[in-house]
């Protein structure tokens, strides 16, 4: 049987140390992706905050190595229209408090290329469990901080953050609930939760959508479910879908892609925008953008 290493994120430098001494068989060690991943070694080695077993891949470490993939596949080298739709409206959003001073956690950051925009407005940290791509996202955007690992167990100060956004993570994170407890957690008084998540109805009736992979958890929210979700929590600010989009009946003649680039190309972006804009706002949307602002008085469930 083959045995591996296992490195407690606490205790990078212990691995790193442990990775000079037995080698790099797998050629993968670095910075960002030691903690928490399972090495392959030759020897056992055991130690505080370092340990060996049996090999055994988790559903954790294959969901890690999922998100890593898609998000060097998808996200790294450009981002989508619905991606760029969802930055505008939180862009819109905080350039409304007009402060450059803020305390930002983006979840489920990904590559990091919204972090790249969001230290514009104040000291940015991102979490996401694709260890590798927040390897490079560090490289990238130097002055942000960036922690890997699921955002209910990292480590982070509570009632620390004035903002907290979240592009299309929601939907894949295993306990809803837990989620936004825990976001609450994390924001100060009055702090605000700015997501983008999928948009159940239309992915669902207007779309054609691959399933999932088997190493991916989705559960896509409707706008009512959203509501539901969030409230005991957090006061909704503002709801409203955004990215009109459909590839099936009759709604996919207004929502075509050409149309709205055509706008953008010949009459400018605003022309685009305001074209979107009637059928984001009835719903037509891929994305649910949700603004809520803390409740003083939710209830407080972190692990
Ligand atoms: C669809 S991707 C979106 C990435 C990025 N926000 C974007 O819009 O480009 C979902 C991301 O959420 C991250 N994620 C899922 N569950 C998470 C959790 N519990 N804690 C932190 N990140 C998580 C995944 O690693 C993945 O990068």
């Amino acid at each position: 049987m083959e045995t591996y290493a296992w490195v407690a994120p606490t205790e990078m430098t212990k691995g790193l140390a442990l990775a000079e001494t037995f080698g790099d068989p797998a050629g993968e060690i670095t910075w960002g992706r030691i903690a928490g991943l399972r090495l392959r070694f030759t020897r056992d080695c055991i130690g505080p905050g370092l340990g060996c077993s049996s090999m055994v891949q988790t559903s954790e470490s294959r969901e890690a190595a999922y998100w890593d993939q898609w998000n060097a596949e998808n996200r790294e080298r450009g981002q989508s229209e619905v991606s760029h739709r969802q930055a505008y409206f939180v862009r819109k959003w905080l350039d409304q408090s007009s402060r450059r001073d803020l305390r930002i956690l983006e979840v489920g950051c990904g590559a990091g290329w919204f972090v790249d925009q969001l230290v514009e407005y104040g000291t940015v940290t991102g979490v996401d469990l694709s260890p590798t791509v927040l390897e490079r996202a560090r490289e990238r955007v130097p002055q942000a901080t960036f922690f890997t690992g699921d955002v209910l167990d990292v480590d982070l100060p509570l009632g620390s953050f004035d903002v907290i956004v979240g592009l299309e993570v929601l939907s894949h994170v295993e306990d809803h609930q837990a989620f936004i407890a825990r976001v609450h957690d994390l924001l100060a008084d009055g702090g605000h939760l700015m997501l983008a998540t999928q948009n159940r109805p239309v992915l669902q009736n207007h779309c054609i959508i691959a399933p999932p992979h088997p190493d991916q958890r989705r559960r896509w929210f409707s706008r009512d479910e959203l509501t539901d979700l969030t409230g005991e929590y957090f006061s909704t600010v503002r709801l409203h879908s955004a990215t009109p989009l459909a590839h099936k009946g009759y709604r996919h003649i207004p929502t075509a892609w050409w149309i709205r680039r055509g706008l953008e190309k010949y009459l400018g972006p605003a022309w685009a925008r305001a074209w979107a804009w009637p059928m984001e706002w009835a719903g037509w949307g891929f994305t649910l953008m949700y603004h809520g602002k803390k409740k003083p008085n939710g209830s407080r469930t972190t692990r």
